[in-house]
């Protein structure tokens, strides 16, 4: 078998429900694109055939992988597991195909989030079906049907069940916690985003799964599944960049360098650098912009998708006419250094 063009490999210890279905894994150390000696030692020892599959592990499986890894860090983690009882998998992804399994699917979560790749950049096709819906709670990941149990358990100990989400996807920083970043509320964050160095999301920013910021950037509003924001740009409080997964928006986003969108403003539209949107306007694909020169004289009006991706545009609603305008942008932003440092 030809292992120079594996994916990635990854141990990682998880949780199961009572019929013993993944809910969740976390991965400490995944190998993206690994050394093809690496992988073919690990794939051999546990009898791998080939394709995407996740490999339970026993204690045996796990000794016999820390016999043969040459990477110190795998081998680190190999021990630590050995002694888990924990539900403990391999997971072996020899290509970038549609995801198969709950723990195929948190691996491609992690990647993304150790910024192995960026948004976009891997397939995600299936993703929805193959993560199961999960209680999130301080005592770890609960299979829905399961939870009336364990609150009942908890409260006869005496003991407090605190559930903080139901959803498929956790949050991002009880798995990754990547460096150069500020993250205001954990929640705000899934596991799957991709955060750049000097990125900082307050209360208000919230970033979707396959989905992120460069870095810097200032994030106080949404960015959406699928949507990248490029260095340098500020979303202000409750601002929005428009999704695809659900409502009918087609269009997938991105934000270039140096962007504002102002506050409780959004875009529908793809931004080039250095644009714009004034503080409450929401730009949508249809809406009819009046393009001004540098005089503000009207050159023409197109409806917004026309101007996708463009730099250096301004827009506003002009107060007196109610107009939405695109002037050229003049004054661009620029991040305060002292704010977005983070050591
Ligand atoms: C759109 C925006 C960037 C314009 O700010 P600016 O570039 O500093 O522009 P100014 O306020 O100096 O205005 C420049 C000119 O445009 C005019 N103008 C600005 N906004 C206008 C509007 N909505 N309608 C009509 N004219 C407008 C001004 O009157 C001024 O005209 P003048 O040159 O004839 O005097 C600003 O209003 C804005 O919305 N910023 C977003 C801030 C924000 O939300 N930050 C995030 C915080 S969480």
């Amino acid at each position: 078998m030809d292992y120079s063009n594996f994916y990635a490999i990854a141990v990682g210890v998880g949780t199961k429900n009572s019929a013993d279905a993944w809910l969740e894994v976390f991965y400490p150390a995944p190998l993206f694109k690994p050394n093809a000696e690496e992988a073919k030692a690990l794939a051999e020892a546990l009898g791998y055939e080939g394709g995407n599959v996740a490999i339970d592990l026993t204690d045996a499986t796990v000794a016999s992988l820390a016999d043969v890894t040459m990477d110190e860090r795998q081998l680190e983690v190999l021990n630590l597991l050995a002694d888990s009882k924990r539900p403990r998998v391999m997971t072996l992804l020899a290509s970038d195909a549609p995801i198969t399994s709950t723990p195929e699917a948190y691996l491609k979560l992690h990647l993304l989030s150790l910024r192995h790749v960026r948004p976009n950049e891997q397939n995600l096709d299936n993703i929805f079906a193959a993560l199961p819906n999960v209680v999130w709670t301080n005592r770890g990941a609960i299979d829905p049907s399961e939870i009336v149990d364990r609150q009942l358990e908890a409260r006869l100990a005496g003991e407090s069940l605190e559930v903080t989400g139901v959803d498929k996807f956790p949050h991002m920083l009880n798995y990754v916690v990547p460096s150069g970043v500020r993250v205001a509320y954990s929640s705000r964050v899934r596991l799957g985003a991709y955060l750049g160095e000097g990125t900082t999301v307050m209360h208000e920013g919230f970033i979707n799964f396959n989905a992120g910021a460069i870095g810097p950037n200032m994030v106080e509003g949404r960015i959406s599944q699928g949507v990248i924001v490029d260095s340098g740009s500020d979303l202000g409080g409750a601002s929005s960049t428009m999704g695809t997964l659900s409502g009918g928006g087609e269009i997938v986003l991105s934000v270039g360098k140096d962007c504002l969108i102002g506050a409780n403003a959004g875009t529908g539209i793809p931004l080039g650098d250095r644009c714009t949107i004034e503080a409450g306007l929401y730009i949508t694909a249809s809406t009819r912009v009046q393009v001004l020169d540098e005089n503000r004289q009207l050159v023409k009006t197109v409806k917004a998708r026309e101007l996708a991706g463009q730099s250096d545009m301004l827009f506003i609603r002009n107060s007196e006419s109610g107009q939405v305008e695109c002037r050229t942008n003049t004054k661009a932003i620029q991040l305060n250094e002292k704010l977005h440092a983070h050591n």
